[in-house]
């Protein structure tokens, strides 16, 4: 039988919305296929029995076997007779990134593509879970979000612009929008910004992705923080960059490092106000001497400003960008955390003489970001609203972030030392116990909580043993039954 909480993501995966069109069996099969590469169903688990799934679900058996020949026909489950259904054992999993079986298959057989497109492939891509579960990282609530305002606000726009929202819009971005986050990111992150200098972007992942190919050539040598957001790395890597992993301490990446380099070293990737995972904030003699580098190199500094509409103690550190007059910075923001992943929208600041070439670049990607989805944000933030959702949301993670931190020192002490930040989705956690960062990550998973380990965030995979628990979008009593079972699952694997 599935787990409690196996079934009540298939579950929500039928009644979602969006999934409204498809065929009752495709749905069922999709959601057991998501769990399958989300490694929640892990490689030779039993899936239940179709007639006890169609009575769990409500759907009639013909229904369920439908899902499971498709699972099947996929490569996803093996089906013996007289003993039921499992899934494949060769299902792969490593983390961040989700790899079935063919996926893993495909990796190993190296297809007839390019060595760009293999740099691209090997790279394993970003892929974030679809329904969150705890702990996964970098995920914001939306259960609460104001979709009645948003809707309307949409109509509206709707209303106004008639059929022209559905022709083509700007690359650069509509500019109600450009104007409205140059004057947020001026206003709340002491940037020196204007709507013309603002790039409209799917995401920050789009952002980086531009960055490493329009910035540097193949060969061409980047700095990163050592540990590292996996995104970013598998952007440089995919484009054939070099990566030099620079040291961060309990003040930011170590700026001595890149200044004494002696290679020539065209660009460096940071997480300045909130370093990813650490948390640490880049001292402000950091930040100038780090400007200087870029200024007497011509190099570029990419800062990726991804979380810190949420600090909670006082307001964040101002953003490299607004002290840079040298305009060697471009630097990235993104909605995904400050309202939704599925918005797909961020966006860049970029120094002038970038603003043409990467607006092109951007073209031959997606042409340009939807409109009616830009229109609306845009009044959403003019309105005010965006300001007011951030405040609430800030306030409401705050607490969470409290009661994990008090869980964890209550429930998990014999395990973990955890490292409260004062800002961000997430808390990093340090293993103090005898346990392998892998065991405490394959215990959590198999009783459905997600963890993601910090070691293979480092350059050298070697990093100090421990995980980032996410808390943004998980209720306190959520949080509490999460920790619960992981506290039984370490203590299970320990005594093993
Ligand atoms: C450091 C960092 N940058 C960027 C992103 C991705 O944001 P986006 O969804 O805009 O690509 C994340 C998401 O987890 C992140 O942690």
């Amino acid at each position: 039988m599935f787990r409690h909480s196996q079934l009540e993501s298939v579950k929500a995966w039928l009644a979602h919305p969006a999934h409204a069109a498809m065929p009752l069996h495709a749905r069922i099969q999709r959601a057991i296929r998501q769990l399958i590469l989300d490694g929640a169903l892990g490689p030779g688990k039993p899936l239940p029995a179709s007639r006890a799934l169609a009575k769990s679900l409500g759907v009639s058996r013909d229904t369920i076997e439908a899902a499971y020949a498709q699972l099947h026909a996929e490569g996803f489950i093996d089906r013996r007779i007289g003993s039921g259904s499992f899934v494949t054992e060769m299902t792969e999993f490593t983390p961040g990134r989700r790899l079935s079986q063919r996926d893993a298959l495909l990796r190993n057989q190296a297809p007839n593509i390019s060595k760009r497109g293999n740099a691209m492939f090997r790279s394993g891509g970003v892929r974030e879970l679809l329904a969150p579960r705890p702990f996964a990282h970098g995920v914001p609530e939306t259960r609460n979000f104001p979709l009645q305002l948003w809707e309307r606000l949409e109509r509206q726009v709707l209303k106004e612009t008639g059929t022209q929202a559905l022709l083509h819009g700007d690359p650069q971005g509509t500019e109600p929008l450009r104007r409205a986050v140059a004057d947020y990111v001026n206003l709340e992150r002491g940037a020196r910004a204007t709507a013309d200098r603002v790039l409209i972007l799917t995401s920050s992942q789009q952002a980086l992705t531009l960055c490493a190919n329009l910035l540097l050539d193949s060969g061409d040598r980047i700095f990163i923080e050592d540990p590292a957001y996996y995104g970013a790395r598998r952007a440089f890597d995919a484009a054939g960059l070099e990566c030099v992993p620079v040291r961060v301490d309990r003040q930011g990446i170590v700026v001595e490092q890149i200044t004494t380099e002696s290679r020539k070293v065209k660009a460096v990737f940071l997480t300045p106000s909130h370093q990813f995972p650490t948390g640490a904030t880049l001292a402000l003699d950091r930040r100038l001497a780090l400007i200087e580098w870029a200024a007497r190199h011509q190099a570029w500094i990419i800062e990726d400003d991804y979380d810190s509409e949420f600090h909670y103690a006082g307001r964040p550190t101002a953003c490299v960008q607004g002290l840079d007059s040298h305009d060697r910075t471009i630097y990235i923001g993104t909605f995904t955390k400050s309202l939704f992943p599925g918005l797909r929208i961020g966006y860049v600041v970029l120094p002038p003489q970038l603003v043409k070439p990467m607006t092109v670049a951007r073209t031959l990607l997606d042409g340009h970001s939807a409109p009616m989805a830009q229109l609306t944000l845009a009044r959403f933030m003019e309105g005010g609203h965006f300001g007011a959702h951030v405040r609430t949301m800030r306030g409401i993670y705050a607490e969470r972030l409290d009661v994990l931190a008090t869980l964890v020192s209550k429930r998990l002490s014999d395990f973990v030392e955890a490292r409260v930040p004062v800002g961000g989705l997430q808390m990093p956690c340090m293993l103090t116990c005898d346990l392998s960062e892998r065991t405490a990550i394959d215990a959590a998973r198999r009783v459905g909580i997600e963890i993601l380990g910090l070691s293979a965030l480092h350059a050298a995979g070697n990093g100090k043993a421990g995980f980032l628990m996410g808390f943004a979008a998980y209720t306190p009593n959520e949080i509490d039954i999460a920790v619960r079972k992981l506290a039984n699952a370490l203590r299970t694997v320990m005594k093993a």
